[in-house]
């Protein structure tokens, strides 16, 4: 498979995620939204598409989303997200989105090592998760995946 076409395959995967968490109803009635990587805000903008209501709260290292759709100041949060997402820690967010892959392998084996506790401990019971990276932790239950997940090595959890 090229770069080009493992990209379109994950961009893929992460849309139909997310519009079947949206189809589906299954995020729990309260609860915010993290976004774990803004990069250029098109998942923010999709996130804020599907979830209008709800609270958005986005961490980087860098603002770099586009000037059209930006997030409110007090929801970026700014600065290495292993110890910036720390801060949610038992915030029972609805729905956390991680998509902080770099296709180096030594790379993302590092972020493995902390993003699955970050995610489980931002999320209240029944919160969803969804990554491009595995999320290996006791408290998050892999979900089915969908025709496109595989192809696109993406994937959702719901937290037990
Ligand atoms: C692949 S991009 C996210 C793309 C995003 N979904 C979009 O729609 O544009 C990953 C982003 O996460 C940020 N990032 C990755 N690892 C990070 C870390 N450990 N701390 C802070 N920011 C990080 C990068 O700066 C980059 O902007």
């Amino acid at each position: 498979m090229s770069r080009l076409d493992s990209f379109i395959a994950r961009m893929s995967a992460q849309r139909d995620i997310l519009n079947h968490i949206h189809q589906n109803g299954l995020l729990i009635e309260e609860g915010a939204v993290l976004e774990i990587g803004l990069g250029n805000g098109r998942t923010y903008s999709h996130l804020r598409q599907l979830f209008p209501e709800r609270r958005i709260v986005v961490f980087d290292r860098q603002m770099g989303a586009h000037r059209t759709l930006l997030p409110e100041p007090e929801d970026f949060i700014m600065g290495e997200i292993s110890e910036t997402a720390r801060q949610f820690a038992g915030s029972n967010a609805a729905l956390v989105h991680a998509d902080i892959g770099t296709g180096y392998p030594d790379k993302d084996a590092m972020v493995m090592e902390w993003l699955p506790d970050v995610v489980a401990s931002a999320l209240a019971k029944n919160g969803i998760a969804v990554s491009g990276l595995r999320l290996d932790h006791p408290s998050l239950i892999q979900l089915t995946d969908l025709p496109s997940t595989k192809l696109g090595s993406y994937q959702f959890y719901r937290r037990s």
